[in-house]
Order: C-alpha cells, then structure tokens, then sequence
C-alpha cells in the first residue's frame, strides 16, 4: 500500500514542479505530505534543543540575532519551551544603540525575532558552567538561571546552536572563562555515557570552529557535528552595513552570520520531513563558501556521518505552512556580495558608527575613541605574542613555531591543561586575550606542543608585557579566558 501511494506521488509529483515565488520548490499534493508523514518514524523521543549566543555588546549584535531567529524556527517546527534552553546575555534589544527598541531582527526585512524568547540564562549566567550543567542534566550544578536543562531519555533528539566568536580550540563566553575543546567534548562522552540521547546534533557558528572538533570528536558517540569554519579560518558576519543585501541604514551592526542564516534560512524554506542533514549540510556550505570568494570559509562536518541521513525533522519539527514545499537539489538562497571577517566585525560597528555621526558630536568622539582603542588593543596582542614567540625560539624560528598548523584529523594540542594555564600566564602580563586574540590561541597550542615549561612562560610574558594596558579590552576584571 506504501509503495503504491509513493508511485503515485512520484508520477503526480514530477508533474507539479513549479517556481513559487522565483524559487524553485516542489508543490505536491496533500496526499503527499500525508505520505511522508507516515514515512517518517517519530513516533518516539523529544526533541531538545540548547541555543546558546556567547558574546555581549552592540557590535556582536548578530549572535543573539541569530540564536532569537534558531528559537522562533524551532518553536515554529512544533519544540516546546519547556524543551528549547536558551542563554544569551539579552543586551541587545534593549541596547540604546538599537534603532528598534525591544525588536531584534536577523536579516535586512526580517521579522521581530526577539518577542517570546524565554530568558533561561542571560547576563553573567551564560557562563560555561551553567552550559555544561545544562546538557548534562545536572540541576543541582545550576548557578542562576531559570533551572531548565536538558533533561533528555535515551530515545530523546537533542540539538545545540551556538553563535559567537571563537579561536583554535576555543568557543568566546561573555563571562570568563571561554569554553574550551576538550571540556565539550568530555561533557559530550559523559552524556553518551549517561544514556541520556539517541543522537545529538551540533551546529556552531565560530572563528576557526572545525578545531573545536579536528581530531577530538570520537565516532560512536551518536553524535554529528558541523562547523561554521574549518580549523584554521575565520567565520563571516552578514547582512552588515555596506553589504548587498545591506542591513537598513539605521543599524549601525550585522545582522547575522553568514553560517549560521544559511541554515536557518534554509530551513525555513522547506518541508524538513523531506531535507535531511547531509543535504543541508551541503547547501550551507556552498553559500557559505561564498563562491571560494575571500568572504567566505569551509563548512566542515564531523562525527558520526551516518546519522546525516537524519531527517532535519528529526531535531528541528517542520513548519506546518512549509508542508509543500519539498527539498530538491539545489534550491538554495543566494549568497550575499559581501560579508564581513568575524573578528572585523567590531571594528566595522565602530568605523560606520563614526562615519554616520555628526561632525563635532560627542557620538563622533567617542566612536572613534572606541575604534582606536580596539585597534591598538589588537596592535598590542599581535605584537605581544610576537614577542613571546622570538623570546623563547629565537628570532628566525619565533614566527615560524607559532604559526605551525598540525596535518589536519590531530588536535591543537595534547595538553589541555597546559594550554589553559599558558593562556592564563600570558593574560596576566600582558592582559585579557578578548574576543579579537582568541586568534592567538594556536600560538599559544604551539608553545604547549614545544615542551615549553611552565616557567620559561612566565618570564618570557613578563618580559614582553611590562605593564597590562589600562584600556577595558584589555581590563582583567573580568577574570581570566581560561
Ligand atoms: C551534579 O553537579 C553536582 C555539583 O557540581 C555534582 O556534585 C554532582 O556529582 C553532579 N551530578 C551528576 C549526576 O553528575
Ligand atoms: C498544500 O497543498 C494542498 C493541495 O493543494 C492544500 O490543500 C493545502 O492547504 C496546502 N497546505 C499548506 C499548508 O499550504
Ligand atoms: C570602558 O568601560 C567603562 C566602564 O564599563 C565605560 O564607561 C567606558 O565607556 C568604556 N570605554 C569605551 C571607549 O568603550
């Protein structure tokens, strides 16, 4: 009987391919939309999802957005809030910076995205001990918050979203520390451990996010991952200011990152019974690839490949106003013109906030207080590092330690903890590493991976840092990102 209904809708389906609003989406029937409802198993397990937006500030303006824009999508594919854990530090819509106060929006004629968002965890409670206590379950571990985790069976789906910035091995926090590789990834082995999914999906938004899982991510752990970027480049915001399609001329921000609306945008588009993982996959990484432009980066999936033959339904619901339109190869969005480096992204909010204020304002002069105290922050960790590098390995050999990449499939580096305490040494000399030096992370792997000792360390960031620069960049009252 299954198959004759299928013959059926395949005949009937070829015939009713039309364009719908310039796209080219399949229009089928409803006997076909039944058909793929009794297709597809859900009969068993929740779906869970934890969205989590890891930085704070106007000029990180898209991380929220986007986080916002993953919770309407989710609600809307049918996940309850009592399933779908949100952190975000919730300084946005209200920011006085924002040309529309209470809304937030992740693209340039997009919806408010931000009403009915619940606040589970926002301010200093999106830290790293609340997110790892979150997945595991563990209510007693909770610091604040409104309590939710993820309190997941073994038949249960669990999907996480994150969207920040990121360095090798290094996921951004708004609070200190940052969250690093190996701390996931045991968090993730303990779950397994635990029994508490059938299969769990990562998607992450980051600056050099492939390294969060190169060479770390056991297969077996039912667990598929992918990556905004591969392990040695930078991720992309979108919908900035001065890009086509440009956010509307009062927002002085980008709206969303380049990875990260792909897959939502792609999502919103289609019947999710019908897309599965890997097909996803593939069309977020062609537009996020952006054409092998400079404004781009590699989309790289890891993990356990097969569960990409998963259903997106399976973790995501599906729109009920999407039940026609199915997936076909190929009806991807287009790319935008331009998009904008992550790491550039401040800058850009800082330059277009200065350029757009009046010729004499306070505004003028404090934008471009706030754009040259970025860059000689930026100057000082670059050359910093630099430093440190020629101090322990010599002139000629300094740079070229640091900028060692290991073959792709190894990790950073073997010692996490080595790793946590050099960064901590170096911030104490020579100030915190903040969202922009999460770059130098690998630098940092690398003298790790160089057998440095623990001391050497220690004299070489002293000798290079006399004294912490007083600007709040680089401010240690935040405590250290490791
Ligand atoms: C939950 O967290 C508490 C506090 O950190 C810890 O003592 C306990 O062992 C954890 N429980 C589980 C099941 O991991
Ligand atoms: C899908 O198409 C069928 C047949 O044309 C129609 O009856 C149904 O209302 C459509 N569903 C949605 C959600 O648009
Ligand atoms: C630095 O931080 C202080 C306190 O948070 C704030 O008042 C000041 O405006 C900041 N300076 C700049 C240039 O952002």
């Amino acid at each position: 009987m299954m198959i004759h209904v299928a013959g059926i809708f395949f005949i009937v389906g070829l015939s009713v391919i039309a364009a719908v609003e310039g796209r080219n989406v399949l229009k089928l029937p409803s006997e076909a939309s039944r058909f793929f409802d009794n297709a597809v198993d859900d009969s068993v397990g929740t779906r869970w999802a934890v969205l989590l937006a890891g930085s704070s500030g106007y000029w990180n303006y898209r991380h929220q957005a986007d986080v916002c824009h993953a919770y309407q999508l989710l609600r809307k594919g049918g996940l309850k809030d009592e399933n779908i854990i949100v952190f975000m530090y919730d300084d946005i819509a209200y920011n006085q910076e924002n040309p529309r106060p209470g809304v937030i929006i992740n693209s340039p004629a997009g919806e408010d995205v931000y009403k009915g968002v619940p606040k589970d965890y926002t301010g200093d409670d999106v830290n790293v001990h609340n997110f790892l206590a979150v997945l595991l379950g563990n209510k007693t571990a909770l610091t604040g918050g409104s309590g939710k985790v993820v309190g997941s069976g073994p038949n249960d789906h669990v999907f996480i979203f994150y969207s920040d910035h990121g360095g090798p091995g290094v996921l951004g926090m708004p609070t200190s520390p940052h969250l690093y590789a190996s701390d996931l990834i045991d968090v993730l082995k303990k779950k397994h451990a635990a029994g508490t999914y059938k299969s769990l999906v990562l998607y992450i938004e980051a600056c050099e996010s492939g390294s969060i899982f190169e060479g770390l991510l056991p297969k077996g752990l039912n667990i598929y991952a992918t990556t905004a970027s591969n392990a040695v480049e930078s991720s992309w915001g979108t919908y900035c200011p001065g890009d086509y399609p440009s956010a509307p001329p009062e927002y002085e921000t980008c709206l969303g990152d380049l990875y990260a609306v792909s897959w939502m945008e792609d999502s919103e588009m289609h019947n999710l019974r019908t897309e599965n993982l890997r097909q996803q996959y593939h069309l977020v990484k062609k537009r996020t690839a952006h054409g092998n432009s400079a404004y781009g980066s590699h989309v790289m999936q890891f993990g356990d490949l097969q569960l990409s033959m998963d259903s997106l339904f399976m973790y995501m619901g599906t729109n009920p106003s999407n039940d026609n339109y199915t997936y076909v190869d190929d009806n991807s969005l287009g790319a935008s013109s331009k998009a904008v480096n992550q790491r550039d992204a401040d800058l850009l909010h800082f330059w277009d906030k200065f350029r757009k204020a009046p010729e004499g304002s306070a505004r003028k002069v404090e934008a471009q207080k706030q754009f040259t105290e970025a860059m000689s922050h930026r100057m000082h960790l670059d050359d910093s590092i630099a430093l440190v590098g020629k101090l322990l390995f010599g002139i000629q050999k300094g740079p070229e330690v640091l900028k060692r990449v290991r073959s792709a499939g190894q990790p950073l580096v073997d010692d996490w903890s080595c790793l946590k305490s050099f960064v901590r040494s170096f911030e104490t000399h020579c100030g915190l590493l903040s969202q922009y030096g999460m770059k130098h992370m690998r630098s940092i792997a690398n003298i790790c991976n160089a057998e440095i000792k623990m001391e050497q360390m220690v004299e070489a960031s002293a000798q290079a840092c006399p004294s912490v620069p007083s600007n709040n960049w680089s401010s240690l009252h935040r405590g250290f990102s490791a």
